[in-house]
């Protein structure tokens, strides 16, 4: 089942929420404001249904505090060291929103924009932009789509598309805050994460990748048998994260897969992408915002970035995010809802 609804922004129109309901009553609340997700509704072992994504009550909250809940994140996902690349030869200079640097695409990005959209069957919408020639100083008219499809498997995947007339970058990802608990008050940290990596992209001071792999075993960073998050950071001493935050590349194994699990509630949500790698990020900044009627607590959700490796375009081996004209860009990921 599918339902749009205008909704009212004191700065923005027009806005809609797009409500997909599978045949099990799980709901995905959408909007065109950064095609993002607002809410995603599901059932804990005792059938309570509740939203485990975090996000506000209004578009106009999304506008003031936003940390990129739930949205779309382009055209580049993550930070472009020194705000500047180049593509065949030719020098590209960005405007930069992190110190020196450029995150998420610039400001305003993906996250901030009006999408069209199409409701395409009951359970799929295609949301589209077109990023103009020279927005937020990128090469090339590039025409992205973001579908987003609920299937009665209580699978959500988001299908990524995107066509350029010029040669540009193009490494899109959603930025959905998990809290499984349902509690955006409570700290996520007895969540437990699985991550099919070997390797994370070691990032510096100001969270650029140096460029080099560095082996998980016996860090705090090693998530592949699982592992609670209170462990993950009793133990953390990686370089630039404050003592309870990840912000951190893992280069994902052949499986292309991580899980977040809340034993707890026993809400399981597992993630599969045909990205590279996954930028996991604790909330950290959220603490104290407001939202959805209660104060954030201390890493109030956890995201699951897939997407290509940060700062690709600055480092030959992390893969090519270089988009062309002749070869159209798609991705998948999903993220799959069980109980345990
Ligand atoms: C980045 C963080 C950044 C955050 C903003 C994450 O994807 O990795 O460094 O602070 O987004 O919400």
């Amino acid at each position: 089942m599918v339902k749009v609804d205008a909704v009212s922004s004191a700065n923005l129109s027009p806005v809609y929420q797009i409500v997909i309901e599978n045949k099990n009553h799980i709901q995905v609340f959408l909007t065109n404001f950064g095609a993002r997700i607002i809410q995603f509704i599901v059932p804990d072992k005792e059938g309570a249904f509740e939203n485990i994504s975090l996000g506000f009550d209004t578009i106009d909250e999304y506008m003031e505090k936003d940390l990129y809940f739930g949205t779309t994140v382009g055209r580049v996902a993550g930070r472009i060291g020194r705000s500047r690349f180049s593509i065949d030869d030719k020098e590209v200079q960005l405007m930069p929103n992190a110190g020196e640097n450029f995150l998420h695409g610039g400001t305003p990005g993906f996250e901030s924009r009006l999408w069209d959209f199409q409701v395409n069957k009951e359970n799929e919408v295609t949301f589209t932009y077109l990023s103009p020639d020279g927005e937020n100083g990128f090469p090339g008219n590039l025409l992205a789509k973001v579908m987003y499809v609920l299937d009665d498997k209580d699978t959500l995947h988001i299908k990524y598309i995107a066509t350029t007339d010029q040669p540009t970058l193009y490494n899109p990802t959603n930025h959905i805050y998990f809290a499984l608990s349902g509690d955006f008050s409570q700290s996520t940290d007895d969540h437990v994460l699985t991550i099919d990596a070997d390797f994370v992209a070691e990032v510096d001071d100001e969270k650029i990748p140096t460029g080099r792999f560095l082996s998980v075993e016996k860090t705090p960073f090693d998530f592949r048998k699982g592992q609670l998050l209170s462990d993950a950071f009793s133990e953390s001493i990686w370089k630039g994260n404050t003592p309870k935050e990840f912000d951190d590349p893992f280069l994902l194994n052949s499986s292309h897969s991580a899980q977040l699990f809340h034993p707890q509630s026993g809400r399981k949500i597992s993630m599969y992408t045909t990205s590279s790698s996954v930028v996991v990020y604790t909330a950290t900044h959220a603490e104290g915002l407001s939202a959805q009627g209660k104060p954030c607590g201390e890493c109030a959700g956890i995201t699951l970035e897939a997407q290509e490796l940060p700062d690709a375009i600055h480092h030959d081996d992390f893969g090519s995010i270089i988009l062309r004209p002749e070869k159209p860009f798609s991705a998948t990921t999903s993220y799959h809802f069980s109980l345990e």
